[in-house]
C-alpha cells in the first residue's frame, strides 16, 4: 500500500539512489521538483535578457562572439531544464503560462539593470559564479533527470564565469574611468548576488524538506558562505573592494564574516517590485506572442510529415 511505497522510497533516498521518471514518488517530491526545475529554467531564459542587451554594444568582435555564445548557452540550459521538468508530468505550456502570468518565480538577480559594459563582466564573474556554487550540489540531486542536466550545465557555466572575470581583468588594466566602472558595477551587484542563494536557512520554508529528499544538498547560508570565501581572494587579485565594511576573515570560524543583507529589498524584488520585473516579463510575453506563428508553422509541418509517413 501507500505506506509500503513511501517506506521503499525513503530507503532509496537514504541509499542515495537516483529516482527516475517512471519510479513511484510522493506527490510532494514531484511538486517540489516541478516548482524548482521550472523556476530554474525560467531563470535561465529571463537571464538571457540583461546581458543580451549588450550583444549589439560589445566593445569588440571578440567580446561580442563570447557574449553571443554565453547567452545561447543560457537559452540551451533553459530548454534542457524545461525538458527535465516535463519528465514529471507538467507541460511546456503550463510552465510558460505560470511564468507569463507572474505566478512562477525566476532568480531575483535578473530584475536589475545592466547599465554599462562592466556589468556584463561582473555578471559573468559574480552571478555565474554564484550560479555555479548553487548548481554543483544539484549534480548530486536525487532526481536523475535534474542531476544529469546539471552536470551538462555546470561544464558550460565555468566558461561563463572565466570570460566575465577575464573581461574585468582587462578593464582593471585600463584607464581610471574603466577601473571606476568596474568598481561601480561590483558595488551594485555584490549584495544582490549574496541574496541569490535564497533566504537565510531560518527563513527558508522549503530547505528542510528539500534536504530530506536529497534535492537540496547544501543549505542557502552554507552555499552563500562558500561563495563569499571563494570570491574575496578573486576580488583582491582583480583590485576591487567588495562593498561590505563588515567583511573580515574570522580565524575561529575559518570563514569570512560579512554584513547584513537587505532581505526586505530581496522579497520586494522576488514579489515583482524590483527595478526591471515588469520589463523582463513584458519582453518574455512579447517574444512568446511574436513566436507563435513559428511554433504553429513547425507543428503544421510536423503534422504533414506524419501524414505522409502514414500513407
Ligand atoms: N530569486 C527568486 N526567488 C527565490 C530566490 C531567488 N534568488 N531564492 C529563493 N526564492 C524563492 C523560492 O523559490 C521559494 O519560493 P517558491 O516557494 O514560490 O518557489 C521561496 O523563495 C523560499 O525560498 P527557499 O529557500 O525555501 O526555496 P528553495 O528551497 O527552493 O531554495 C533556491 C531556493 C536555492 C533558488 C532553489 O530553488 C534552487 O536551488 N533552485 C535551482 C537553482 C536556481 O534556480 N538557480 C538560479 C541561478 S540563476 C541561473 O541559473 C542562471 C545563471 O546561469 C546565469
Amino acid at each position: 500500500a501507500e505506506a509500503e511505497l513511501q517506506a521503499r522510497f525513503d530507503a532509496r533516498i537514504d541509499a542515495d539512489e537516483k529516482i527516475e521518471p517512471r519510479d513511484w514518488m510522493p506527490e510532494g517530491y514531484r511538486k517540489t521538483l516541478v516548482r524548482q526545475i521550472s523556476q530554474h529554467a525560467h531563470s535561465e531564459i529571463v537571464g538571457m535578457l540583461p546581458e543580451g542587451n549588450w550583444i549589439s554594444r560589445a566593445p569588440s568582435l571578440k567580446r561580442k562572439a563570447i557574449l553571443i555564445a554565453k547567452v545561447q548557452d543560457e537559452g540551451g540550459h533553459g530548454l534542457y531544464l524545461y525538458s527535465a521538468a516535463e519528465t514529471l508530468g507538467t507541460s511546456r505550456e503550463q510552465m510558460l503560462d505560470a511564468l507569463h502570468s507572474g505566478r512562477a518565480k525566476y532568480s531575483s538577480i535578473f530584475n536589475y539593470p545592466t547599465l554599462n559594459w562592466a556589468d556584463v563582466g561582473v555578471i559573468g564573474w559574480l552571478v555565474d559564479g554564484a550560479a555555479i556554487m548553487n548548481q554543483i550540489p544539484l549534480c548530486r540531486c536525487s532526481y536523475g533527470p535534474y542531476a544529469r542536466a546539471m552536470i551538462r550545465v555546470c561544464k558550460e557555466e565555468s566558461f561563463h564565469q572565466r570570460q566575465g572575470y577575464e573581461a574585468l581583468l582587462v578593464m582593471m588594466q585600463g584607464t581610471p574611468e574603466q577601473r571606476a566602472m568596474v568598481q561601480d558595477a561590483v558595488n551594485r551587484w555584490w549584495w544582490k548576488c549574496l541574496a541569490m542563494f535564497g533566504p537565510p536557512d531560518a527563513d527558508s520554508p522549503h530547505s528542510a524538506q528539500g534536504m530530506r529528499w536529497g534535492i537540496k544538498r547544501i543549505s542557502n547560508d552554507d552555499l552563500r558562505q562558500k561563495f563569499i570565501d571563494a570570491t574575496v581572494p578573486q576580488a583582491e587579485v582583480l583590485g576591487v573592494t567588495l562593498p561590505d565594511p563588515d567583511l573580515k576573515w574570522n580565524p575561529e570560524r575559518g570563514h569570512y564574516d560579512y554584513g547584513a543583507i537587505d532581505w526586505d529589498e530581496f522579497w520586494a524584488t522576488v514579489n515583482g517590485n524590483g527595478p526591471c520585473n515588469k520589463e523582463r516579463l513584458a519582453t518574455r510575453v512579447a517574444a512568446w506572442e511574436e513566436g507563435r506563428w513559428v511554433r504553429e508553422a513547425a507543428l503544421a509541418h510536423a503534422e504533414k510529415q506524419r501524414q505522409r509517413t502514414l500513407k
